[in-house]
């Protein structure tokens, strides 16, 4: 355990040690028992919390605003077209104003070759920590959300369990590909066995893929890559099928929907879960295209645990916040 967090900043789960990450998973299992009995728990009281969202967001959102009324804290919502950000300030004269008023920085930035990038240009100038809420690159707090969950489900040792992470056809919109890469680098950390599933248009990013073998090797984990949709799910413990762009192999909007429509059987079916252990579960960070990606037979049948995973979104980044604010 660690307990000199105070100002990191959690932009990627890589700059995180194992043991500051265990740290997390402990204080969001107390917070979420403090919920569940009534506790108050103010730890962040007086602080407040800026929410800068370029993207949509449904749960991301909730669950840091209302994390940060339940720590006794405050949150602002905030978007660039209502910021000056719309009429060119640029990251560094925001960073600087924001963090001489509150306690923490958090931005939703996806946009393909320039969310991390703001991220790290607002962090350099930052007097407080910056929490990455999604960008093109990672989505650190779903994972944390993700390996929290499976936690619950399988107990702390989670070394030999076998998660197939599988790309899927969704064409109603060019989705980022934080979330599979935030899989691959932090699941093998932890000792899981990792499949990665993906047409072959739809690969991640080289360095990104390289760093998830390193992380397996020196975690003494498997990573595979394959191209077979079944091949995330045999005998599995965990899948996460979800959609992303093909964003490395076309920048094109109309080229990456019409590549996603090119595969409409990577859809997750009661027929793929079978292949997988009797015990799976059926994990997506949501939203998830219902019908397209998945059945509903799926996502609300007895694997699907997509809702505890959504809950605790909200017991993590108040760890996450309550350690490094
Ligand atoms: N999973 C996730 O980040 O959901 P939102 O896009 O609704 O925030």
């Amino acid at each position: 355990m660690q307990t000199n967090l105070k100002g990191k900043n959690f932009i990627t789960t890589q700059e995180w040690t194992v043991d500051e990450l265990e740290t997390v998973f402990a204080l969001a299992k107390e917070l979420k028992l403090a919920r569940a009995t009534g506790r108050v728990t103010p730890l962040l009281a007086g602080k407040t919390l800026y929410m800068i969202f370029f993207d949509s967001s449904t749960r991301t959102r909730n669950s840091f605003e209302t994390g940060m009324t339940q720590l006794g804290g405050h949150a602002i919502y905030l978007s660039p077209d209502k910021m000056q950000i719309s009429h060119g300030e640029n990251a560094k004269d925001t960073a600087s104003v924001l963090s001489r008023f509150g306690d923490g920085i958090a931005i939703r930035h996806c946009a393909f070759g320039e969310g991390n990038a703001y991220l790290r240009e607002v962090a350099r100038w930052s007097r407080v920590p910056v929490i990455n809420m999604q960008c093109d690159i990672y989505h650190p707090c779903q994972i944390l959300a993700d390996y929290f969950t499976i936690r619950e489900k399988f107990g702390d040792t989670t070394r030999g369990l076998k998660l197939g992470m599988a790309w899927t056809s969704a064409p109603n919109y060019v989705r980022p590909i934080s979330v599979p890469q935030s899989v691959i680098l932090m699941m093998p950390r932890f000792g899981i066995d990792v499949t990665l599933a993906y047409p072959p248009e739809f690969r991640l990013m080289p360095e990104i893929e390289a760093q998830a073998r390193a992380n397996a090797a020196a975690a003494g984990a498997r990573f595979e890559i394959v191209h077979e949709f079944e091949e995330a799910f045999r005998d599995a413990d965990v899948v996460i099928p979800k959609s992303w762009g093909p964003l490395l192999h076309t920048q094109d909007r109309g080229e990456a929907l019409a590549l996603i429509e090119k595969y409409p059987s990577w859809r997750c079916e009661a027929k793929h879960m079978a292949l997988a252990k009797p015990h799976a579960l059926y994990m997506h960070p949501l939203p998830a295209d219902r019908g397209r990606e998945v059945t509903d037979e799926v996502i609300d049948g007895p694997h699907s645990v997509v809702y505890d995973e959504a809950e605790n979104r909200l017991h993590v980044q108040k760890a996450l916040m309550a350690l490094t604010m």
